[in-house]
């Protein structure tokens, strides 16, 4: 098993750039297979998440070269994908099993979606129920909860569909089997969760609307649209936000820091980390404001501030969903209690992520009080409680692994994650890139 061993150390100082948008590159990337003609996709994220959803494009018959710089996808058109021959193995990603089970319910052959231990624990039926009213033949574990799943074409009518949790996943899916749908096809979700695949239509030319009707965050399509869309040659991907997270906290906490992110996505239904930290007293400023792929995007820079204990709620978890975990970190090292609630959507992540961070974190010496929907966590600035150094465990989580070698660099003593290779499913290199920003003063 792999692991990482973290020297407590400082300050960070340089300019670094994160890995593209995972969840842009995955829509980026069957946005493009449904093109007509060729796509570029620069600046792509190279996790196993994304390099699974090329896996699975290029066993629907989608040609897709991969450099370390781009992918070129050279698109089939709306109704151009084929039967795989094989079922389609999404790994550890809950985006890719979802999104392309939305893509597939329409097609008019056989697929078989899996993934690996943690996605088949994940809920499906979030996505399958309202496949189901769509008109579409799904089969799965538990009656369709639980992956694998097996999905048999079918013939889809639009329908509106109200899901009770904001999940850009669920939007997503429906969107894309919204595309195959007679009629119109509508979603609402009680927040605003990411909206990421309503942009990259826009950009690509596919109609959509977009309102809030009765408080509710709404999105249209009609289905079968008589002409498709080109591929484009300018897809660049922003910056990961999620990915730039640990930087702004790593910079923040420890004393004499200054790092500066350049090509960050800052779209307003992820940016709470930015708002949430700012909140606790982190100093962080973005320049160079700009548009890629209809994105806004900016550079950042953050240097170390002491930070104080807050409160997140509902309302403000669907623009931070990702950002727990090293939020917990920050709060851990800051003055004061921070709050953590109407976060249950955070126990059906890659790990349950409120009581993983709670458990590795009190390794560490941490105090936190689990709840059934969040967290409180005492923080320990300026007091004589420090984190002190543990061997620590990762539960297969990528953003819990990142957050405790995050925590590591505050901590007494050196720390040791376990099961580190889960990393690469969002952020390839990253302990190089942590190391190289150390400056050994
Ligand atoms: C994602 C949506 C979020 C997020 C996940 C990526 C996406 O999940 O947590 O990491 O790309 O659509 P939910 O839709 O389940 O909230």
């Amino acid at each position: 098993m792999s692991s990482l061993t973290i020297q407590p150390g400082g300050p960070l100082k340089g300019t670094i750039s994160v890995p593209g948008d995972k969840s842009i590159t995955h829509r980026a990337i069957l946005l493009s297979a449904l093109a007509e003609g060729e796509s570029v996709i620069v600046d792509y994220c190279r996790g196993e998440d994304c390099l699974n959803t090329v896996r699975s494009c290029r066993a629907l018959s989608v040609p897709i070269e991969e450099t370390p710089d781009h992918l070129r996808v050279q698109g089939k058109g709306l109704w151009g994908l084929t039967e795989p021959e094989a079922p389609l193995d999404c790994g550890n990603s809950g985006t890719g099993i979802r999104l392309l089970t939305g893509l597939l319910a329409g097609q008019d052959w056989f697929t078989v979606m899996t993934g690996d231990d943690s996605v088949r624990r994940r809920p499906m039926g979030r996505v399958v129920k309202p496949l189901r009213q769509m008109g579409a033949t799904i089969a799965g574990r538990k009656g369709g909860e639980l992956a694998p799943l097996a999905i048999t074409g079918s013939r889809l009518r639009g329908i509106t569909y109200a899901s009770p949790v904001p999940s850009a996943q669920v939007k997503s899916a429906l969107l894309l089997a919204g595309l195959y749908a007679e009629g119109i096809t509508q979603i609402s979700e009680p927040r605003l969760s990411r909206d990421h695949t309503e942009r990259l239509f826009r950009y690509l030319g596919i109609p959509i609307q977009q309102s809030v009707q009765e408080g509710r965050f709404t999105v249209r399509i009609q289905g079968r649209p008589a002409i498709g869309w080109s591929g484009r040659r300018d897809l660049r991907v922003p910056g990961d936000l999620s990915a730039a997270a640990f930087f702004l906290v790593a910079a923040s906490i420890v004393p004499g820091s200054e790092v500066t992110i350049q090509s960050v996505g800052i779209n307003p239904t992820r940016t709470g980390v930015l708002e949430i930290l700012t909140e606790m007293g982190a100093d962080i400023q973005l320049f160079n404001h700009r548009e890629q792929m209809g994105e806004p995007v900016a550079d950042l820079r953050v240097r170390s501030a002491s930070l104080r204990g807050t409160r997140i709620g509902a309302e403000r978890i669907p623009q931070t969903i990702d950002e727990f975990p090293i939020l917990c970190v920050a709060a851990a090292l800051a003055e004061g209690t921070t709050i953590i609630s109407g976060a249950e959507e955070l126990r059906v992540k890659e790990s349950d992520r409120i009581a993983t961070m709670a458990s590795e974190l009190g390794k560490m010496g941490a105090a936190t009080t689990e709840t059934p929907d969040g967290l409180m966590v005492e923080g320990c600035q300026g007091r004589v409680r420090r984190l002190h150094g543990a061997t620590c465990g990762s539960h297969g989580d990528h953003r819990v692994a990142m957050s405790l070698a995050i925590a590591g660099l505050a901590a007494e003593g050196p720390t040791r994650i376990e099961g580190t290779g889960c990393i690469d499913t969002s952020f390839p290199g990253f302990a190089t890139k942590l190391l190289g920003l150390l400056t050994h003063s």
